[in-house]
């Protein structure tokens, strides 16, 4: 199983590491074993596979019940799960119990939140004193959609100032890794540079140690991609035109065969 101290050392080596998002059994089954590193169960689970417009509305059980199916499909992968909206931001109290419950009752072996200085890596801090690794996400971070958008972020020099610092703040709070969302190549490069943890890129450039994408845009399930995106497959095609070749099927009665 790959764990935390490997992807330091694949930082040091200059091996990139491979990120995609997972949200049940069968989909985590086929992204580790062909050969994933890290699968994040991502928030990002509320908009592709709950119908819900934004990731605010996720809840801790909700990602519980995801986190528990793809952990039962993974034997390589470090497996990761997002703190949702809520469950963490409170106080450090919260977090500890959000976080513990994730590690107890799904079997994920770090949780991700996101946010940069001061809370958020006081709260890296406290989870890591007690042996909870956390992955930050600085940048676009859509918890914060109705503050940010879904704009780049760190475009002006004063907001990519704030966004190096909220990186290194969570980089000396003990965060084992950073997710560096929609921000410019070269600042994400000026990060990538100064920390000793791997960064994982999403429209960050090519400078990261590792990059994400959402499963579902990788697939071509999702109904619209981010800029940043890429789909390797259509599969809304394939399924459609799978769907359609049954229903042909079953009015024509070419299936099942009447013997
Ligand atoms: O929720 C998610 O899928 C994420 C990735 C985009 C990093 O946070």
């Amino acid at each position: 199983m790959i764990n935390i101290q490997k992807l330091k050392q694949w930082k040091q080596q200059g091996r990139k590491i491979v990120v995609l998002t997972a949200w049940d059994y069968a989909i985590a089954q086929l992204l580790d074993a062909a050969g994933v590193d890290i699968i994040l169960v991502g928030d990002s689970l509320g908009m592709v596979t709950l119908g819900y417009e934004t990731t605010l509305p996720l809840t801790l059980e909700e990602m519980i019940h995801h986190t528990k199916a793809v952990r039962r499909g993974v034997k390589r992968a470090l497996v990761v799960c997002d703190l949702p909206f809520l469950s963490y931001q409170e106080s450090s109290q919260q977090a500890i119990h959000s976080a513990g419950r994730v590690l107890k009752e799904t079997g994920a072996q770090a949780v991700k939140l996101e946010g940069g200085y001061p809370a958020a890596a006081e709260t890296v801090a406290r989870l890591t004193a007690i042996g909870i690794p956390v992955m930050g996400h600085v940048g676009l971070t859509p918890q914060s959609v109705h503050l940010l958008g879904y704009r780049q972020q760190g475009k002006t020099n004063d907001d990519a100032d704030r966004i190096f610092a909220e990186a290194i703040a969570l980089g000396e709070a003990g965060a084992f890794a950073i997710v560096l969302e929609h921000i410019p190549s070269d600042l994400a490069m000026k990060i990538t540079q100064t920390l000793t943890i791997p960064t994982i890129g999403i429209g960050a450039g090519g400078h990261c140690d590792g990059q994400v994408l959402v499963t579902a845009d990788l697939l071509g399930l999702s109904e619209k991609l981010p800029p940043f995106a890429k789909s390797y497959v259509n599969l809304r095609q394939e399924i459609t035109e799978a769907v359609q070749t049954f229903s042909y099927e079953v009015q024509e009665q070419k299936f099942p065969r009447i013997e």
